[in-house]
């Protein structure tokens, strides 16, 4: 089910000016520069009634059924009941396997929800106090009465928010350093968890844990719900790469080294100067500012292998774009598509959609920052960018599958 959460935010498009004092229901009483300022990337916190109540997104059924699908990544982990403790099982699931499981200690885990269902997606919104490039995806979890999936740590901040029924959340008030995990097993269990912490989760309420945080929650009953929603944190090795094939792929091979002004040296040394050089042909090529901000831009934005897109195809005419927003309640970024913007002066941006990249100045570029900063926008904040260059922009959108008018 898609949700109107227009009417639960304080928050305006229009008013990003006024950072210090924006509030977002899921921080409760905080306000997210508070937030950012005392907890992310530093401690722990837990919000009572952070949704209130959670939305009607997804029933437990629509989840198991997400696990029978081959295109989404699901697991099942038995504490107990399975061929031996902590069994894992990879999905697809046949429908068939849920009636064979024991009463308790399991749980099933379904990655990427929100490349899947509207509402979830939707709920992205919530947690626009950090830029969407560096969101993850909304893992999804239910579990029968003690079903977990162990003490563990993440390499990434999470929000543990709970769906339905009680989880009890134990944890570490420090980030673990080091790894010591119990051995041969398929997943990654801490050796020693000494939990300085316990809650329990009602729903509605939610857990914010920043990376290496060791965490353990058990159901508490039966149908217990719990929504993750993860962080990106690419590691340096995969900047790296990135950065240098994308360097790769422009670089001229016929461009050489080259040392007209080579002065008289010992034959064995690699002079500083010599090294002086290298490096700046090697920065002129990945360092260079325009191309370093492409790479990025693209990097960030690339849409998931789970999902497709339609291949390119013309852009919608501008009378059926006109229509759309005329006729539809919301414009929504189609789940798992992604948008991000950099501002390259204060009139035009570019606006890297699922990888790709479009100039934009003026009012387009308006509406390009407007369509990055929300998941589901009011089709009435987008009709007065009436300009041939906004309709266009929003007709290219739209055939590419990156946005949706919804009725
Ligand atoms: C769960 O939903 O059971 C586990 C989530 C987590 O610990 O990251
Ligand atoms: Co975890």
């Amino acid at each position: 089910m898609r949700l109107h959460y227009l009417t639960l935010y304080t928050f305006s498009v229009f008013a990003m000016s006024q950072t210090n004092t924006l509030k977002y229901p899921v921080l409760g009483k905080l306000s997210a520069a508070q937030f950012l300022k005392q907890y992310w990337q530093k401690k722990p916190l837990l919000i009572r009634k952070a949704f209130n109540p959670f939305p009607d997104v997804i029933s437990p059924d629509e989840l198991a059924g997400m696990c029978c699908d081959p295109q989404i990544e699901s697991r099942l982990i038995l504490e107990r009941g399975g061929k031996s403790p902590w069994e894992l099982r990879k999905g697809p699931f046949k429908p068939s396997m849920f009636k064979k499981l024991p009463k308790t200690h399991w749980t099933f885990l379904v990655n990427g929800v929100d490349r899947f269902v509207p509402g979830v997606h939707d709920l992205l919104d919530q947690f626009s106090f950090i830029p969407f490039w560096r969101i993850d995806d909304v893992m999804m979890s239910y579990a029968v009465d003690q079903g977990n999936v162990g003490a563990h740590v993440d390499n990434y901040d999470v929000f543990l928010v709970q769906v339905a029924g009680q989880r009890e959340w134990k944890i570490e008030d420090k980030a673990m350093v080091g790894d010591d995990f119990v051995a041969n097993l398929p997943i990654r269990l801490l050796k020693r968890f000494k939990p300085t912490q316990t809650w329990v989760l009602e729903p509605g309420d939610m857990l914010y844990l920043p990376p290496r945080f060791a965490h353990h929650g058990i159901a508490q009953g039966t149908d217990c719900v719990t929504m993750s929603v993860g962080f990106r944190a690419p590691s340096i090795a995969d900047l790296v790469n990135s950065v240098s094939s994308a360097a790769l792929s422009r670089v001229d091979e016929n461009e050489r080294y080259t040392d007209p002004d080579l002065p008289l040296q010992h034959p064995g040394a690699i002079t500083s100067k010599t090294l002086e050089k290298v490096r700046g042909l090697v920065e002129k090529q990945i360092f260079n500012p325009e191309s370093f901000s492409d790479w990025f831009g693209r990097f960030v934005t690339e849409s998931y292998s789970d999902v497709e897109f339609p291949p390119p195809r013309k852009p919608l005419p501008s009378a059926t774009v006109k229509k759309l927003l005329k006729s539809a309640t919301l414009i929504a970024r189609v789940e798992g598509a992604r948008l991000a913007f950099i501002q390259d002066s204060p009139r035009a941006i570019r606006l890297f959609a699922n990888g790709d990249v479009l100039q934009l100045e003026g009012d387009a570029a308006e509406l390009g920052k407007i369509l990055a900063s929300r998941i589901s926008l009011p089709a009435t904040l987008l009709q007065p960018f009436s300009g041939a260059v906004s309709i266009s922009l929003l007709g290219e959108l739209f055939a590419r599958g990156i946005l949706a008018a919804v009725p």
